[in-house]
């Protein structure tokens, strides 16, 4: 694949899957004395800076923690807001398409509003062929859910005969999730300070190196996340082996 610019690592040293808990808009707006809701906009613009360089050193896959099922207890004005954004970041999606990128949303769609749930099918749909990158939006996301839909999923075919309890594996549950055509992830990094996973690709997450950092997301960077792949390539992956 021809790059655009230089891993930081060399690439057979790059994790394949990265997934990002963009935490800290509100703190970074409020240290400015700024609205919450400011802290979203700068955070988005962060998004779509780091997707573009993600792509350009040759990660294969990228997801986003964008808006969990808590979040709707979040202030009217800030939960619209945030749909506002949704709604703008689904249509700048069109501007990546001649860059391949796929988008896929992870979440159910069910609970957005109709024309936003209609916009993530769409982007969905365009771009399942592109192939250089593929990018999970999590939004109205929780890995608790996501597990007890699989569950669900999978008891119904139970139910119906097509599927033998003792023929259940691992592999089963992973392709009743969200994320069924990514890799596990490799690489979960977190800034904003908290140290936590906050219901997000748990059951992908179970051999994922964690890095936390003290930036807030919208003070985030390519070097930043540059760090973070260094760091990954440094530690020693042993998957419950010596
Ligand atoms: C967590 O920061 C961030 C979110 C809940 C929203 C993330 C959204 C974006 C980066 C903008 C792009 C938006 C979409 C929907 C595509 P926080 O508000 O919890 O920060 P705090 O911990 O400082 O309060």
């Amino acid at each position: 694949m021809a790059r655009k610019v230089e891993p930081p690592v060399p690439a057979d040293k790059l994790p394949r899957h990265v997934a990002i808990i963009m935490d800290g808009n509100g703190r970074w707006a409020k240290k400015r004395g700024l609205p919450r809701t400011a802290g979203h906009v700068k955070g988005g613009l962060m998004l779509r800076k780091i997707i573009r360089h993600a792509k350009e050193i040759g990660i294969e896959y990228i997801s986003f923690y964008a808006f969990s099922t808590e979040n709707w207890n979040r202030p009217n004005d800030e939960v619209s807001k945030l749909m506002e954004l949704m709604r703008k970041y689904l249509k700048d999606v069109y501007n990546f398409f001649d860059e391949r990128v796929r988008f896929v949303l992870l979440g159910d769609r069910r609970d957005f509003a109709p024309d936003i749930a209609a916009m993530y099918t769409d982007v969905e749909q365009k771009t399942r062929d592109f192939d250089l990158m593929t990018v999970g939006m999590a939004a109205n996301y929780g890995s608790r859910r996501e597990i007890t839909q699989a569950m669900q999923e999978i008891a119904e075919l139970v139910k119906e005969g097509k599927l033998d309890p003792a023929d259940i594996t691992e592999e089963t549950i992973s392709q009743h999730l969200y994320t069924r055509e990514m890799p596990d992830v490799d690489l979960l990094i977190r800034p904003g300070s908290e140290q936590r996973i906050s219901n997000f690709l748990l059951w992908q997450s179970a051999y994922a190196e964690l890095y936390f950092c003290d930036t807030l997301w919208p003070d985030f960077s390519p070097k930043e996340f540059d760090k973070a792949i260094v760091e990954y390539a440094n530690r020693t992956r042993r998957f419950g082996a010596v």
